[in-house]
């Protein structure tokens, strides 16, 4: 193949092609003598490359995906949900501006779009297990979430142009990973990949998997996952998603994004941040810090369902326009089924990070295999609950009033 149509057909880049690719095709860099590039990707999907020009310390971050999944799972994913993921980007951008990375530019061929480093910024996820408290957050993310779920339903939209959004942004692939992960797997260790740490073994089959009520629930909220096409939903909003300073957040990562129950998002949030307080409860030594770090985890989750409900009843008043749905009382009504579902989807992510094999790293880091063991119980019975009861939760106390249940 001649240089010059080198990118004119796919292929899985290395840092070397990221370097010639970025030299090639974008004119960001003044200066092309002296780029650096390294893959800093962490998840299991894809190719995250940074390049920075040594001479004058600007830089950029080349997300390109791949065919295989990089965990090896023999799992094989349409390359092409990289467009998509740079498209809810650049749509996230516009009704939420600066709560996402810019885009430089994005590339249909090759599977890539360049984008806005965030280096200086830390994920929350590890932020959160260096203790970190950021006050902002429950103001930021209810804005996040508010701006970028409310107008892309069909209460907002036009019904016709949203039905069509539906079509494009149809996520077969990764929606059937959530399916699978999400629901179906925590709810029954179906093909007994599950793991839990061997102080847990009963625990786990006593309370998930031979409970059938609990499983009748998980299986109503995988259907409403399924065929709730409400609004273009983030999908795989948690903590390792949101890259987050003193002031703001950046949220990254939607390519689990499609039309999908709100409260997913909603309970994503919360779930992380309750994985975050396990960390916390089991790891802290310093009395103070404790106090400050879960007291600050329970009062943000507290303030994120009733600021997301204030400024949703806020937007709602000026900018529904379906007809029927400013019908008094129409509001209360749907914002109840996403409180609901917000609370039903809290608790599964909670028990499928800690039993599913997705885990994360505030529970998998905990290295005392009793408190790790204790958190685990205390964090798995919150999930129930938050299942099993989703109707009631109505506020964001009644969330941190179940965890305090559960605390000895
Ligand atoms: N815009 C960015 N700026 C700096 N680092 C980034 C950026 N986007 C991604 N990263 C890094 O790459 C990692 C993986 O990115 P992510 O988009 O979550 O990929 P995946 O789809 O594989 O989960 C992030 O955790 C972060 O460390
Ligand atoms: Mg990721």
């Amino acid at each position: 193949m001649t240089d010059k149509n080198r990118f004119d057909e796919y292929f899985l880049m290395q840092e070397e092609d990221a370097v010639e690719y970025v030299k090639k095709k974008l004119n960001f860099f003044e200066d092309t003598s002296n780029l650096q590039c390294k893959e800093i990707g962490d998840g299991n999907l894809n190719y995250v490359f940074k390049i920075v020009d040594k001479n004058t310390g600007k830089s950029l971050i080349l997300k390109h995906s791949g065919e295989d999944t990089r965990a090896k799972s023999g799992r094989k994913l349409n390359i092409d949900r990289n467009i998509s993921e740079c498209k809810i980007l650049q749509m996230q951008g516009e009704l939420c501006s600066g709560y996402v990375p810019v885009i430089y530019m994005y590339d249909e061929i090759m599977n890539c779009y360049a984008m806005e480093d965030l280096s200086d910024y830390k994920i929350m996820r590890k932020a959160l297990l260096e203790n970190n408290i950021y006050k902002h957050f429950a103001q930021n993310i209810t804005t996040f979430m508010v701006n970028t779920l409310l107008p892309t339903t069909d209460i907002v939209m036009d019904h016709k142009k949203k039905k069509e959004m539906v079509k494009q942004f149809t996520n077969i692939e990764l929606c059937d990973i959530s399916e699978q992960l999400v629901f179906t797997e925590p709810a029954g260790n179906f093909l007994g990949e599950n793991t839990v740490i061997p102080a847990m073994s009963k625990f786990v089959q006593d309370n998930i998997y031979k409970d059938k009520k609990l499983r009748l629930e998980i299986g109503k909220l995988k259907f409403n996952f399924m065929n709730n096409t409400q609004a273009l939903i983030h999908g795989d909003l948690h903590s390792g998603s949101i890259f987050i300073d003193e002031k703001e957040i950046k949220v990254i990562d939607p390519e689990f994004a499609f039309f999908g129950p709100i409260g997913y998002d909603v309970g994503n949030i919360v779930a992380n941040l309750l994985l975050a307080w396990g960390h916390g409860y089991a790891t802290i030594e310093d009395s103070k810090e404790k106090y400050d770090f879960l007291s600050w985890l329970e009062q943000c989750v507290t303030d994120i369902i009733d600021i997301f409900k204030e400024k949703f009843n806020k937007k709602y008043k000026t900018e529904v326009t379906d007809l029927l749905a400013k019908t008094d009382g129409f509001d209360e009504y749907y914002l109840d089924s996403i409180l609901s579902d917000t609370a039903g989807t809290a608790g599964l992510e909670i028990i499928r990070r800690i039993v599913g094999i997705a885990k994360v790293e505030d529970i998998t880091s905990i290295q005392d295999e009793h408190k790790r063991a204790e958190v685990e119980k205390i964090l798995i019975r919150v999930g129930k609950e938050f299942i099993l009861n989703r109707d009631q939760y109505k506020t964001g106390m009644q969330y941190v009033q179940t965890l305090k249940k559960f605390v000895n």
